[in-house]
């Protein structure tokens, strides 16, 4: 996720700026910049930007002492590959106005294409070089006024601060769904993404809410409204050690991955329909998803959970035959490939070596291939035909947890492109799937409420040796991500199994105490996967439902239960996963493990 920093005071702002944003360095980032006024006869704005770690502007930033003044960032890429030029801050054609920016501006095509025909020059590919530009076409002598009116003018999600060369006491900050702080000093004052970055300075901050703009110079702090009606704000006193800072206040980056759902699932949905409709034909994939006869969905891990949802919604919705399979088998299987054939990796690192190697193979056979990915300019993205990206933010802890629900949101909008191109559903049909992916962040939220319950259950079972994890279709799918969750942090045994197999042979395993976390979506097939919970509770084991509201009461000879809102149950999977992730998590706390650093895991495997 990019970091924001920026001074204004006395001191010699670089420094300041550089430990700020190095602070932020645990967040993942590509490339990194500095902007800053420098004073004299012939005053300017200077600026150094490079691709790669913070350490690359060391040897171009002497030039800047005695700056009291600028804004740094570090980038994690969203629109347009990591590179010098893509890199924060950007400037307008002048050079006199820097600004930095964290979020998506989703319409910045259209404004770019404007501003172009006005006669402006971009050097980058990003979506925040607008920003800089409608500045400087707005800008009459207040850079406040130019940052007002290009808030009118730009849609989505934006935490930036800006510098003008002419008005060198002050930086303009502004936020909306992307996390803003303005840390007090004593005659200087600092901006920051996070407040980890600010820290070591000061403790007392205004966190802006949505829709808060601010002018920030050496001496005051004023808070408007974007259209500039006052905003009365307290001054929120930080307790927490740098530590716990950086993990936003929570104990480990697992639990706070897992409450940064609702926003990831937010930032992946944003400018993902046109007319109320998912749209795609940006790929220009269309005529082979209208032709293919078959998908192959490859992936490891949690990323091939996420492929066996993406499988039962495509064909579900689209009515396209899909095979799902683990990379390091898919790799070395003999394929019968179809020349229209398409191939869907999932990465969230985009990096996996399995997965890299399926792709590179069904190129080589002339397969197309569509990656979905968090990480920008990754070799997966590199090597793919085409990409769509998640927008989860990095992910720190080794357990994924954001990066499936997203991944789980853009299998879901594939099926529903997909089943627009092959005719498979009707307009009416296809805005109301949408329109219900819309408000699904809410009902995350809504499980997140649950934490408490999860965690006394997880105070109960943290002593078990071995779970078991059914469910039926969708419900399978999920119960296979709850089950790797469990193992992956806690070590405890977890064996995720269709409800119908059981009795196929690992029944044999259930005795009494054994907890059964079952997943109950499915309103269809609610009955069946209850006769199959009487079987294992008639041999001693302890069932706990993970159930819609709706399905209370059938699901009331369980032993335990976590509601679940009664969701559309073929979307089910998004909010079914989180009580999963929440238990999966306090077993591991209980426990007293590395959550974040589960033992002989890594974050990335890039080998094979
Ligand atoms: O980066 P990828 O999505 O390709 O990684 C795939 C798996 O290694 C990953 O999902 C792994 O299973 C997670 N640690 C699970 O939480």
């Amino acid at each position: 996720m990019c970091g924001i920093m920026g001074y204004i005071g006395r001191h010699d702002a670089v420094p300041i700026i550089y430990e700020g944003l190095r602070r932020l360095e645990y967040r993942g980032y590509d490339s990194a910049g500095i902007a800053v006024y420098r004073p004299g006869e012939k005053a300017s704005l200077g600026l150094v930007k490079r691709q790669g770690r913070l350490a690359e502007l060391i040897d171009h930033l002497e030039d800047f002492s005695g700056s009291t003044l600028g804004i740094g960032h570090t980038r994690w890429a969203t629109h347009g590959v990591p590179s010098d030029r893509n890199a924060h801050p950007h400037c307008d054609c002048s050079g006199r106005i820097a600004v930095v920016h964290n979020g998506i501006i989703e319409n910045y095509a259209q404004l770019r294409k404007q501003l172009i025909l006005e006669g402006h020059d971009f050097v980058s590919e990003t979506d925040t070089e607008v920003l800089t530009h409608l500045i400087e076409k707005y800008y009459h002598n207040s850079l406040e006024a130019a940052v007002r009116q290009t808030l009118a003018v730009v849609r989505g999600s934006f935490a930036l601060a800006a510098i003008h060369q002419n008005e060198p006491d002050k930086i303009v900050v502004a936020k909306n769904a992307s996390p803003l702080v303005i840390g007090l000093g004593e005659g200087e004052n600092y901006v920051a993404s996070d407040i980890p970055a600010i820290l070591e300075h000061t403790r007392k901050v205004y966190i802006l809410d949505d829709n808060e703009f601010a002018v920030v110079t050496a001496d005051e702090v004023i808070i408007t409204d974007f259209i500039g009606d006052p905003v009365d704000k307290e001054v929120f006193d930080v307790t927490w050690d740098l530590v716990a800072a950086e993990k936003g206040g929570y104990e480990h980056f697992m639990l706070k991955e897992i409450h940064e759902q609702p926003e990831a699932i937010r930032a992946t949905l944003r400018g993902t329909a046109v007319d109320g409709r998912v749209d795609f034909s940006y790929l220009g994939m269309d005529e082979l998803f209208q032709k293919t006869g078959k998908i192959f969905i490859v992936a490891c891990g949690t990323a091939y959970h996420a492929g066996l949802v993406g499988r039962l919604a495509i064909e579900k919705l689209a009515r396209i035959p899909v095979e799902t399979d683990i990379a390091s088998e898919f790799r070395y299987r003999d394929i019968i490939w179809h020349p229209d054939d398409l191939m869907i990796v999932i990465s969230q690192s985009g990096e996996t070596a399995d997965t890299k190697a399926a792709l590179q193979e069904a190129r080589r056979q002339g397969i197309k291939v569509l990656a979905v990915t968090n990480v920008v300019g990754s070799a997966i993205a590199r090597e793919a035909d085409q990409v769509i990206y998640t927008h989860a933010g990095p992910e720190i802890a080794v357990a994924s947890t954001k990066a499936y629900t997203t991944q789980l949101l853009v299998m879901y909008l594939l099926a529903l492109y997909l089943a627009e191109v092959r005719g498979t559903m009707n307009r009416a049909e296809l805005e109301g799937l949408y329109s219900e992916l819309l408000y699904i962040d809410t009902l995350v939220d809504q499980v997140l409420a649950e934490e408490a319950k999860i965690k006394q259950l997880a105070q109960k079972y943290a002593h078990v040796q071995s779970t078991f994890f059914l469910g039926r279709g969708f419900d399978y799918a999920v119960a296979m991500e709850g089950a790797l969750k469990l193992k992956e942090v806690s070590y405890i045994h977890a064996e995720a199994y269709a409800a119908g197999e059981l009795k196929h042979g690992p029944l044999a395993l259930i005795e009494s105490g054994v907890p059964v976390m079952a997943l109950i979506t499915q309103d269809h097939l609610v009955d069946k996967t209850m006769s199959n919970l009487r079987e294992v509770k008639a041999r001693g084991a302890v069932v706990v439902a993970i159930c819609k509201s709706n399905l209370q009461e059938a699901c009331e000879e369980c032993d335990e239960q976590i509601l679940l809102p009664d969701i559309n149950p073929l979307l089910a999977p998004i909010v079914g996963v989180i009580p999963l992730q929440i238990f999966a998590y306090y077993m591991a706390v209980m426990r007293c493990l590395d959550v974040d650093k589960p033992r002989n895991l890594a974050k990335s495997v890039t080998v094979e």
